[in-house]
């Protein structure tokens, strides 16, 4: 275990095999879904509570594919319509209110909807509107701060969102090298660009997921086990004889937020690992950067990565999130400009770097440092799993709670979890095990709680210990309706 300064919101890393230990034994028994009693009870509350998200949910469906536009939209048993939302909790368009674990997904670190940055962005486009097309002093402003908290920041190159921004890294790390093969972590998700759409979700699963998308363009990618740096290590050989690897990406908490945890060395290793194969290193930081602290993923490990990805919390939770920052040599590929020189690695976006997302991201970052609230959200994100595992202990139950500050895991079905190390289990368990999730989620949902995906929290700033510990009750009065307890 590794204690850190308390800058960052991890106040301990966890024990990364301990998790594995009990991951392990969570997907090596039966499920341990909501009895089937309790779960009618519980789906009875979309059906009295929540009529008018039903209405708008089913209207929905003949214009919205699915009837939802976002992939992280709970869709079972239907979508529930958000319409207020402020510091911990959400309404929904019924007047139902939720406690907010969600935080749109990770951006939201302050706290939803909070003043002082609404404020700011509400004064800026009473001058300015949200977009001029041309240059304005917060995007100077923006990237100078950026690369106050991260130092490896030397430049900065404001994108529309995460996945444009690995896009954008890819290209680079490849021109700059003049290698084409990219190594991530098997489970990661990187955004959906065609070359990305590799190994998502479950490690090994290579193009599971490519509909659409032509063998060439993956044809360059590669996965790793995300802990096996061996395997990482035998790819680099490898494609040392095959024209060299441009870069390796990772998410240095682990694939999926950490849903994968790597142990706290790793990112080092793999710095040496990038270094010895005379490779570039590629840090998503899309969740991880300013909610673990203002210094990220790499100022908590003391890794200085070539190229880091950035999204969510750099607007704050406004619109157009996403950059790509690090080695001035490498982000200069990216100036624009009429007319490419050669060496200039193409990249574009009507609405990026828009003024309103510069200054949104601008005051997010400036309230984050001068609240301290990674820090404080993180002290949330130990509460709440403390409080998970004295359920989880005290009704006996498989399931498993942890955190890496303010990102919370509560592992239920472990579908996550399934790889193809063991196919078999994973063709048969997959569908049930995700249902179960979905389950977990709804019945979450139906006690007023958001979580992601119904096995993830996102704690904020806004999380006071009244507020877990209310939420913790709902969590208890939940987990007490599985089967067996
Ligand atoms: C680690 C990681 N990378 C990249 C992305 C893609 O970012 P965006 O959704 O802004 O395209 C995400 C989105 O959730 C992410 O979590």
């Amino acid at each position: 275990m590794q204690e850190n300064k308390q800058q960052y919101g991890i106040s301990q890393y966890p024990d990364v095999d301990l998790i594995y230990q009990k991951l392990d034994a969570l997907i090596s028994q039966p499920m341990r879904p909501i009895r089937r009693e309790k779960l009618q009870d519980m789906l009875a509350y979309f059906d009295h509570q929540c009529n008018k998200s039903r209405e708008l949910s089913d209207e929905a469906k003949t214009y919205i594919p699915g009837g939802v536009q976002h992939n992280l939209a709970f869709n079972y048993p239907f979508p529930i319509a958000i319409e207020k939302a402020d510091g911990a909790y959400m309404w929904d368009v019924d007047g139902n209110r939720y406690f907010d674990f969600l935080q749109a997904g990770g951006p939201i670190v302050l706290g939803s909807n909070y003043q002082p940055v609404r404020e700011k962005v509400i004064d800026f486009v009473n001058q300015c509107g949200p977009v001029t097309g041309l240059f304005h002093e917060y995007e100077l402003k923006l990237a100078k701060l950026i690369h106050h908290y991260m130092p490896s920041i030397e430049m900065f190159r404001m994108l529309g969102t995460g996945t444009e921004s690995v896009m954008a890294a890819i290209r680079a790390a490849r021109t700059y090298t003049g290698k084409k093969k990219v190594i991530k972590a098997g489970g990661a998700y990187h955004g959906w660009s065609d070359s990305m759409v590799y190994g998502l979700h479950i490690p090994g699963t290579r193009r599971f997921e490519s509909k659409g998308i032509p063998r060439r363009a993956t044809a360059n990618t590669q996965e790793f086990y995300p802990t096996d740096l061996r395997m990482l290590e035998r790819k680099l050989i490898m494609n040392r004889l095959r024209g060299g690897t441009a870069a390796v990406i990772v998410e240095p908490v682990g694939p999926e937020s950490g849903t994968r945890p790597v142990p706290f060395d790793y990112n080092r290793k793999v710095r040496e690992l990038c270094d010895e194969f005379g490779v570039l290193l590629i840090f998503d930081e899309v969740v991880m950067g300013f909610r673990l602290g203002m210094g990220g993923a790499q100022g908590y490990f003391g890794v200085k990565p070539d190229l880091t990805i950035f999204g969510k919390c750099v607007t704050g939770g406004y619109p157009m999130a996403g950059g790509v920052g690090g080695c001035a040599e490498i982000i200069q590929r990216f100036a624009p400009g009429i007319g490419g020189t050669g060496e200039r690695a193409y990249i574009g976006g009507t609405l990026s770097a828009n003024p309103l997302s510069c200054v949104a991201g601008y005051h997010a970052l400036l309230e984050m440092e001068r609240t301290n609230a990674p820090v404080i959200a993180g002290r949330a994100g130990d509460r709440l799993t403390r409080g998970l595992q004295a359920i989880i202990d005290k009704l006996g139950l498989p399931f498993v709670a942890y955190n890496q500050g303010s990102i919370c895991h509560l592992e239920t079905s472990g579908v996550m979890l399934l790889d193809l190390k063991r196919p078999i289990k994973l063709l048969k368990e997959l569908k049930p095990r995700k249902h179960m999730m979905e389950e977990m989620g709804a019945a979450y949902m139906a006690h007023g709680l958001i979580t992601l995906a119904g096995s993830r929290m996102y704690t904020s700033m806004a999380d006071t210990d009244d507020v877990i510990d209310e939420a913790l009750e709902r969590f208890e009065a939940v987990l007490e309706c599985v089967e067996g307890v």
